[in-house]
């Protein structure tokens, strides 16, 4: 069965067809980023003002891009939470609009599970249950998978999501936005262990927090200002410290989830898993411990609609089904 996916939960409007949950025919992805950058952040009026002005087009160079037509859809599937609620709006009214007028069913689905299907559009299999791990822009959490539709949340941050803190941590140093690819490009010339940071302690153990180390960064800016321009060196030891830090914080906390629930499989999706250094980090630890990790391709651990369908594939699968009562929702 061929799904439509439309995703517009934060800056992205993309649309995609799957087959099956699996086979990606499109993937289109439109994004507003370079109008945020110089604010160094998001902001959501413009957010969805893109969205609005592409929303259809990029449905429709989805389907040309599939080589099919309206009627081989048979379910469309949307973001509709966690997000920004005028950008999740858009796709929602949207989908809703092509349910109406087509009698094509249509599925809300949630950004933060649809992170967490990634590595399956891509056709890595694994067995339930896994731990799985959200990393992104606006989310760090543990849950165990038992089902596609059934996660039980294992912890979340208490405070800024970790890709949040890459992207205020490059913010300080005057890196641009967003901030994790600039960090791991500064990251490979600097020296990790030059500044001693540290993640806060967390009461719940598979909880995070990100907000203190991002303050440390603030004021060892400041220290070193004080005696005069930031060099070049002490900005790429900055970044290499931070990053291996914030990363080390997710390494420790999702092993020892795994290992608490017995489970040996751990899935990891969401923007900052395209970080190659977490990448490598997560392979050599997870194995000392005997635990497989699995990541989406980098371009599917961006926010994207190839993984909304085809986790609305699933979840059609077994009878969920939305109607025009759907709502758009900020939280999750
Ligand atoms: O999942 P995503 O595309 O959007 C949200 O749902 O938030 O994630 C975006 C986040 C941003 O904070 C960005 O700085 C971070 O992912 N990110 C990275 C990297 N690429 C993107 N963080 C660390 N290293 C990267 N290479
Ligand atoms: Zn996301």
């Amino acid at each position: 069965m061929n799904v439509l996916g439309i995703e517009t939960s934060c800056d992205e409007t993309s649309a995609a067809v799957v087959t099956d949950g699996r086979q990606v025919l499109s993937n289109i992805v439109s994004s507003s980023l370079s109008l945020h950058s110089k604010y160094g952040g998001v902001i959501p009026e413009i957010a969805f003002r893109m969205q609005m002005e592409t929303i259809a087009q990029v449905v429709d160079t989805a389907m040309q891009e599939a080589g099919i037509r309206i009627n081989d859809v048979g379910l469309i599937a949307v973001t509709h939470q966690p997000g920004l609620l005028g950008s999740l709006l858009v796709g929602v009214s949207f989908a809703k609009g092509v349910h109406l007028a087509r009698g094509i069913p249509l599925l809300g689905v949630n950004h933060l599970y649809s992170h967490m299907y990634a590595p399956f559009v891509a056709g890595v299999a694994t067995r339930f249950p896994f731990v799985g791990l959200i990393v992104s822009g606006g989310h760090t959490s543990l849950y165990l998978v038992k089902d596609f539709d059934s996660f039980e949340l294992l912890g979340a941050t208490q405070d800024d999501a970790c890709g949040e803190a890459f992207d205020k941590v490059a913010k300080i140093l005057s890196l641009g936005y967003p901030g994790g690819p600039v960090i791991e490009r500064r990251s490979l010339t600097g020296d990790p262990h030059r500044i001693a940071f540290k993640c806060c302690d967390t009461r719940q153990p598979f909880d995070f927090s990100f907000s203190g180390i991002k303050t440390a960064v603030l004021y060892c800016v400041q220290k070193h200002k004080k005696r005069g321009v930031l060099a070049r060196t002490i900005v790429d030891d900055i970044c290499a410290s931070f990053q291996e830090t914030a990363i080390e914080a997710l390494v420790h906390k999702s092993l020892a989830a795994c290992k608490k629930k017995g489970v040996r499989r751990l899935v990891i999706g969401g923007g900052v898993a395209a970080n190659s250094f977490l990448r490598d980090m997560f392979q050599k630890k997870a194995a000392g411990d005997k635990i497989e990790v699995y990541f989406p391709s980098k371009a599917l651990c961006m926010d994207n609609a190839a993984m909304v369908a085809g986790l609305g594939f699933q979840l059609f699968k077994k009878k969920q089904r939305s109607d025009l009562f759907l709502t758009a929702c900020s939280y999750s």
